[in-house]
Order: structure tokens, then C-alpha cells, then sequence
């Protein structure tokens, strides 16, 4: 098979690699990739925005499979476009990728089919919201932007002024642009957060193995809100009874009341849950694998993820085994020092030759390129370091020691990725 992967992060290199590693792949294109997904694709100089060329690319080298790795793409419906050619590709169309694309939708599904999720009221007039706020609203209260706002859209409000700055913040002056036109206020929910990620051909669903994020800057989650500084798989907290509830009151509803919509979803639904008092809530649905969590989840799936995606694609996902190592991964983000606000790029990396045939130890890159020869920083996160272990607290060890093989200007991380697990 030839496979085309469209994105250029930390997520991408592993789902490169994975694929990769499929018996059935013997040629991988990635559209635009990264200096670290150059080791097994050839990277392609078109944006993941760009749906007519990248279509146009697919039917000229007669791509098998397209693999959609991002959620702006997703969301603006590059699906529906290569469909329309007659492309095969992995991946939700506009209309069920619309289950990230607006927390308004998808707060709305999960009120019509009784998923468990914070309790909330949608707006799309400032002044409303404010009235609200003023009469109704109990704080801590979250706001978030509908749309798109790259994992930053939602903001947690401990009094009603700094709620009343986040109404201005988001749907006045539109700090996440048009994503702030319509607006969610939310319960604050407590309890930890958990990822799970899973496969879905619009009527059956496989979850994967869990993991956990860590999503602010600074050690102790202080700092600003980021793509996600380190994962580590699986949670601990994520009990089989937990799993138990989730599969017959969130995944399997939510994969029907999609169907039922007329919006049957194919591709990956990522579950954001917190684990409350009351029992597992959705806080976010996502249409497409987490970045960092694919970067622990994939390396302990033993089953071939082609054929997996095959098998969305073509509504046979029920006869597919889907199976993970008995073990544990975690993942420390190395990035440029500063992000995600300002921060300098364009540094050498060094030592990315000692992940070389080390099993069990990967340096994904999230955002780095080729220059003059070598490979250099360009982005906020730099390498995804990815170690697997025996067991939560080894993985986090290896992980550790591994972020050492590597050096670059600049170099950041947090020390506590996993800390959590001390208290399982
Ligand atoms: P989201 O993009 O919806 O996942 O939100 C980003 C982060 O904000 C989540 O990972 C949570 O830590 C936090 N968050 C979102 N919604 C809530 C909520 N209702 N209660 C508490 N924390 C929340
Ligand atoms: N790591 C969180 C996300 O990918 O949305």
C-alpha cells in the first residue's frame, strides 16, 4: 500500500512510524511532515490546508490510504474532498468531525442522548452571557470558545469579573477569533482527567488504552495552557469498572447518537473525561488522535493500525481484534524554552543518533526541520521522548534518562510528567 499522512507534528511521527511498521505499507508520503517523519516518509511540500492539491497529489501517485492527522483539516472538511475523488482516506467527514469543530454541537448531543457531561448554556449574545453570570452562574465557572482555538479556548473563571473579562476576552474581542461567536458556560467540574482514545466506523467502537496529559507549561500545572508537555499511559485511575461505564453510558451512545444524527462518524473520537464524584463525564470530544497521547498509546498497540483504519473505512471494525501490550509508555515533551507564548527556533539538535535501534525508547519530533545538513528547532514543542517500561514507574524512568541523550539551545521540560502516578 502507498499511504499519505497529512500533518507535521509529534503525533504525525507516530502515526508514521506506526505505519511504518504495518506489513501492508510499502511507501509512505507525509504532507508537510517534519525532519524526524523524513526517516520513513518522503515529506511533501503542501500544506494540510491545501485539499485540492493534496487530493490532486493523492490521485497522481495513486495513494491507497490517506490518514487526516489533524483537527483543522478535519473540521474544513478535507474528507468530503478526497471522497468526492473517489480517495480512500481515514477520518471523519465535516459533518461528524463537527463534534470537536463546535462545543456548542457537541454539548447539545450529549444533552439530547444523555451522555454524562457538565451541566452548561450556550450563548451567542454577549450580553446575555453576562446576565447570566450575574444571576445564575456559581463560581468556579468555565467559559469556552465553540470553535477551533488549538486547546485554547476555555477558560476557568474563579470570580464574575474575571467571567466577565473572559465574555469580553472571547466573544467581544474575539482573542480566538470567529471559534468565539457562540460561547459555552459551563459547571466546574473536579476529579482527575483521563484520554481515551478510540476507533470508529460509524456504528461500532474499539477504545484504546488510556492516557493521561499534562497540559499546563509548569511543573505542579502551574503556568499557561499548552498543546500538552507529556503523557504517560495507561491512567492508573481508569479502573476496569470505570472503562465498563464509559463503554455503555459515553462511547457506544455517543458513536449512535452521531448515527442517529445523520452524521455517522468514521475515524478517531477522543474522550477528554474527567472522573467526578458522580461518575465519568465527557469534558471534550476530539476528532482525531491527542498530541502527545499518540505518542504513548501507539508504541503499545500491537495490532496493525493500517489494517485498524482499513477497517473503519470500510465499516467492518467489529471484526477486528484490538489488542495492547500489558505494559506502560510515557512521553516528556522536550520544547523551546518560552512556549507557548515567545520563544527562539532554528537551534542544532544534538544526539538524536542515540535512539538509534534502542528498543523500547522513541524521539518523536514535533517540530523540527532540515538545515544546511542538519536538523534544527522550529517549533514550541521540539521531540516528543517516548519510553516504554514494565510498569508506569519504570516508563517514567527510562523516559527521563532518555531526555538526556538529546540537547538543543533553549531545551525545556517539565520534571513531574507521571507524578500523579505515585499517588495510584
Ligand atoms: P478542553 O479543551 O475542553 O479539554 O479544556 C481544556 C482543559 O480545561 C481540560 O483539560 C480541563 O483541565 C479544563 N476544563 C475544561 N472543562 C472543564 C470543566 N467543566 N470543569 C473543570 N475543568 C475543565
Ligand atoms: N493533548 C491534547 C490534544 O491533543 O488535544
Amino acid at each position: 500500500m502507498k499511504v499519505l499522512i497529512v500533518g507535521s507534528g509529534g503525533r504525525e511521527h507516530a502515526i508514521a512510524w506506526s505505519a511504518a511498521k504495518s506489513a501492508k505499507v510499502d511507501k509512505i508520503y507525509c504532507a508537510p511532515g517534519n525532519a524526524g517523519i523524513a526517516q520513513y516518509a518522503e515529506c511533501v511540500d503542501i500544506g494540510a490546508m491545501e485539499f485540492e492539491r493534496l487530493a490532486d497529489f493523492a490521485q497522481e501517485k495513486a495513494i491507497d490510504l490517506t490518514i487526516i492527522g489533524m483537527d483543522d483539516p478535519l473540521v474544513g472538511g478535507i474528507v468530503d474532498v478526497f471522497e468526492e475523488r473517489g480517495l480512500k482516506v481515514f477520518g471523519p467527514r465535516k459533518n461528524a468531525a463537527i463534534l470537536e469543530g463546535s462545543k456548542a454541537f457537541s454539548k447539545d448531543l450529549m444533552k439530547k442522548y444523555h451522555i454524562p457531561t457538565a451541566a452548561y448554556e450556550n450563548f451567542d449574545d454577549p450580553a446575555k452571557a453576562l446576565a447570566y453570570l450575574e444571576t445564575e452562574a456559581k463560581f468556579p465557572i468555565v467559559l469556552k470558545a465553540d470553535g477551533l482555538a488549538l486547546g485554547k479556548g476555555v477558560l476557568i473563571c474563579n470570580t464574575l469579573e474575571e467571567a466577565k473579562a473572559g465574555v469580553k476576552e472571547i466573544m467581544e474581542d474575539k482573542k480566538f477569533g470567529s471559534a468565539g461567536n457562540t460561547m459555552v458556560i459551563e459547571e466546574f467540574m473536579t476529579g482527575r482527567e483521563v484520554s481515551v482514545l478510540s476507533f470508529v466506523d460509524g456504528k461500532t467502537i474499539k477504545p484504546m488504552t488510556s492516557a493521561q496529559d499534562h497540559k499546563r507549561a509548569k511543573d505542579g500545572d502551574q503556568g499557561l495552557n499548552t498543546g500538552g508537555m507529556g503523557t504517560f499511559s495507561p491512567s492508573p485511575f481508569y479502573t476496569r469498572e470505570i472503562d465498563e461505564y464509559c463503554r455503555k453510558h459515553i462511547y457506544q451512545p455517543t458513536v449512535d447518537a452521531m448515527a442517529a444524527e445523520g452524521r455517522p462518524f468514521v475515524g478517531i473520537i477522543f474522550f477528554g473525561l474527567m472522573l467526578t464524584n458522580e461518575g465519568p463525564k465527557v469534558l471534550e470530544y476530539n476528532a482525531r488522535f491527542g498530541d502527545p497521547e499518540a505518542q504513548v498509546v501507539l508504541p503499545r498497540m500491537k495490532t496493525d493500525m493500517i489494517e485498524v483504519m482499513e477497517a473503519c473505512v470500510e465499516g467492518r471494525l467489529d471484526q477486528v481484534d484490538l489488542v495492547f501490550e500489558e505494559n506502560a509508555a510515557v512521553c516528556v515533551v522536550l520544547a523551546s524554552d518560552g512556549y507557548p507564548v515567545k520563544y527562539e527556533k532554528g537551534y542544532p539538535i544534538e544526539g538524536l543518533e542515540n535512539f538509534k535501534d534502542k528498543d523500547g525508547y522513541y524521539c518523536f519530533h514535533a517540530g523540527t526541520k532540515f538545515q544546511d545538513g542538519k536538523i534544527v528547532t522550529n517549533g514550541g514543542r521540539v521531540l516528543g521522548i517516548t519510553a516504554k517500561g514494565k510498569d508506569l514507574k519504570e516508563a517514567r524512568k527510562n523516559a527521563y534518562d532518555a531526555t538526556n541523550w538529546v540537547s538543543f539551545a533553549n531545551k525545556y521540560m517539565r520534571h513531574d510528567i507521571g507524578k500523579a502516578i505515585d499517588e495510584a
